[in-house]
């Protein structure tokens, strides 16, 4: 059986005497090690974690090569059919989970210095740097809701991935961009009550909002993250539907919508993998 994977990776469902797992592929090779050493580490800090272990688990990694992951399969729902089957209690408890969560990593990560040599080499001029001392140590790399499962009282975390600076904003800016643009619902296939689920998003959406000052980062910091981790999506989307919901976010960002357009879009063109249609870099 194969599983629905979002990007470039195939997913199947395998099933044996030790229990049923799921083997992921990609063929950029390398990118699958570091994943699985991330995901692993988290699987580590979390279940040594009472307190996070309550709230989240992460799939065990049973094998592991250059394009390919082998890890549990873990019998949970997606966000669409969580948001769909849930009451106002449970979608509380999720975003309870998801504020712990993001606490947890701030309180794992000292605060340092932005390094704009790092910001540089990730994006040249395509984006301006920003100064200043923030938490970096841990994050997930790409906190969307569609990248977690929903099992009981559980958060199961999948897909982790390296981020140009391992900093807590960045998990902060894709729940963000998650409950902004319904991100997950974008990429949803299956039969669904749409107005219920655009009700709970609103709902999510609100409630995060509601807890961003208590995180105790400024917003000029979670801004430059959200306003980054957007761009970096813009190369790999497939479908014009999405590229118009991204770039309608970055212009609707008062603060960056100028500045980006001198260079942005250039650095985007130039990291499209061949084989992407450069249609959408004509739009605007
Ligand atoms: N361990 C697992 N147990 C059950 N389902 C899983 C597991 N891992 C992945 N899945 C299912 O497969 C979907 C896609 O997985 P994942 O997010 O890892 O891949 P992807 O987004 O296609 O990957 P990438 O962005 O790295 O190319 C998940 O949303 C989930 O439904
Ligand atoms: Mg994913």
């Amino acid at each position: 059986m194969q599983l629905k994977g979002h990007s470039h990776s195939r997913l199947d469902f395998a099933s044996g005497p030790n229990g049923n797992f799921v083997i992921k592929r990609i063929q950029d090779t390398g990118k699958m090690v570091s994943q699985a050493k991330k995901q692993m580490y988290f699987k580590n800090i979390i279940s040594s974690d009472p307190r996070m272990a309550l709230g989240f688990d992460v799939p065990e990694v049973v094998g592991c090569c250059d394009h390919c992951i082998t890890m549990r399969y873990y019998n949970g729902l997606s966000i669409i059919d969580f948001i769909e089957q849930s009451s106002k209690k449970q979608l509380d408890n999720i975003v309870h989970n998801l504020f712990e969560f993001i606490k947890w990593e701030i309180q794992k990560s000292p605060i340092a210095k932005i390094d704009e040599v790092q910001i540089y080499s990730k994006f040249g001029s395509a984006i301006p740097p920003i100064d200043g001392y923030i938490p970096i140590g841990i994050c997930h790399g790409d906190l969307t809701l569609s990248n977690m499962l929903f099992c009981d009282k559980k958060i199961i975390l999948l897909d982790f991935i390296d981020c140009f600076i391992e900093t807590p904003i960045q998990d902060i800016a894709k729940l963000l961009q998650e409950v902004n643009l319904m991100w997950s619902l974008h990429f949803f296939s299956g039969h669904v009550d749409t107005t219920k689920v655009k009700i709970g998003y609103n709902y999510l959406k609100k409630e995060i909002v509601r807890m961003l000052p208590m995180f105790g980062v400024e917003l000029e910091y979670i801004n430059y993250f959200y306003f980054t981790s957007l761009v970096r999506i813009l190369p790999y989307v497939k479908t014009k539907e999405i590229y118009d919901l991204i770039i309608g976010e970055i212009n609707d960002n008062s603060d960056f919508a100028d500045s980006w357009r001198v260079n942005t879009l250039s650095w985007c063109k130039a990291k499209v993998p061949n084989d992407a249609p450069l249609w959408k870099f004509n739009a605007n």
